[in-house]
């Protein structure tokens, strides 16, 4: 009779049967998987036959993620991973080589800017900044070692919408790839895939995971660019959780509803706001003054616009501190697309690797705030937000 100790790992290692199928996903809380012989141990690593290996390559809970996020997306194939960053890496190293060059959005989330200054650079990739609202300066900006487009369909923070089918049509005609990071959109108000982009990124931290309580990201595009993606996530080591795609998948089954909330709880401060003493500008794709108001329209499904504002105010960086310290419903946070609406200050947070010329670039002030709309009730917010600024 063996001992105490092995027989308590291999009872306490029994997977029972589960004839009758959970409503939810099992977490997958395993580093590895039994297998019989080391030619499928050999086969599974190379994933030259179904199933897993080792949690780094794929894991279960994780394939369940990507395949619904692949769906809602419109595309072959999906990669979660460790955070919204490590789906950025994995794309932009699986398309880009040495002596390359990536466009990148003049306004876009500052971890573009910081992986730009750590990564590319290091590796000999070529970053060129343009205004990607302006086509032909993307055309013109398009040369021989050009091989990737990224581009935000709703920019963090300033909130710029991009005519993905436009720009992947002129792309394209040049023998270069979009990449899109669809995390401000989320695929309940737009597809990029569907418009004609090659690939798409989010942070599922944000509006997927829609709690504040994962860090996450997923790749979806071609089964081929995603294999390609998930070569450079395996050998980076950024991979997701297991846990964490659980509470994706929870996050996925109420998106269609939050996004809906988010946007008209965004559109009703964002009119509130406009014209509000102490607010000089509100940039919100719902309202008629921003400058890709119709375009969103086209963009962006259900007339829905999403939850996220641009604010500028009178006054400045001090302004914007005073109304950090005003706010009472609001919470001082950075991060976005939970149920709660945080308020952040670029400049100093999110966008803090940018210069002053480079906060001018991408359409920000110092005293710009970026504006998560949650859930909350719209009245208890305009309230708040508007006694903030006044
Ligand atoms: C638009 C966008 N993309 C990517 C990221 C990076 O995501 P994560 O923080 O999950 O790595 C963020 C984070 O704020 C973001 O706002």
């Amino acid at each position: 009779m063996p001992g105490f100790s092995t027989r308590a790992i291999r009872a306490a290692s029994r997977i029972p049967d589960a004839p009758q199928p959970p409503l939810n996903v099992p977490i997958y809380a395993t580093a590895t998987f039994e297998v019989s012989d080391a030619a499928e141990l050999g086969d599974l690593l190379e994933f030259a036959q179904p199933g897993h290996s080792y949690s780094r390559y794929s894991n279960p809970t994780h394939e369940a993620l990507e395949a619904a996020v692949a769906e809602l997306e419109g595309g072959e194939a999906g990669l979660a991973t460790a955070s919204g960053m490590a789906a950025v890496h994995g794309v932009m190293l699986s398309h880009l080589e040495t002596g390359d060059e990536v466009i990148v959005p003049a306004a876009v989330y500052g971890g573009i800017v910081g992986i730009a200054q750590s990564v590319l650079h290091r590796a000999g990739i070529a970053v060129r900044t343009v205004d990607t609202t302006d086509h032909e300066a993307v055309a013109d900006a398009i040369g021989p070692r050009t091989r990737l487009l990224w581009l935000e369909t709703i920019s963090n923070p300033t909130t710029a919408v991009a005519d993905v089918a436009a720009l992947s049509e002129l792309a394209h005609a040049n023998g270069v790839v979009v990449a899109v990071d669809n995390t401000f959109a989320s695929p309940a108000l737009a597809t990029p895939l569907a418009l004609g982009a090659d690939v798409v990124v989010h942070s599922t931290t944000k509006y997927i995971g829609g709690h504040s309580d994962i860090i996450g990201g997923i790749v979806i595009g071609s089964a081929e660019r995603v294999s390609a993606a998930r070569k450079i996530v395996i050998n980076a080591g950024g991979n997701a959780s297991p846990w964490e795609a659980f509470l994706a998948l929870r996050g996925l089954k109420t998106l269609a509803l939050r996004m809906e909330r988010h946007s008209t709880n965004a559109l009703a401060v964002a009119q509130a706001l406009e014209g509000a003493p102490g607010v000089a500008v509100v940039r919100y794709p719902g309202l008629a003054s921003h400058p890709q108001h119709e375009l969103s329209c086209r963009v962006l499904r259900g007339g829905m616009a999403g939850g996220m504002l641009a604010v500028e105010l009178e006054g400045g960086r001090p302004h914007g501190e005073r109304f950090l310290g005003r706010m009472r419903v609001a919470v001082h946070a950075t991060s976005l697309g939970g149920v709660e609406t945080l308020v952040s200050h670029p400049a100093s947070s999110s966008h803090r690797q940018l210069s002053e010329e480079g906060l001018e670039a991408a359409g920000l002030t110092p005293g710009t705030l970026r504006v998560s709309i949650g859930l909350e009730d719209a009245d208890d917010l305009i309230a708040d937000l508007v006694a903030a600024a006044g």
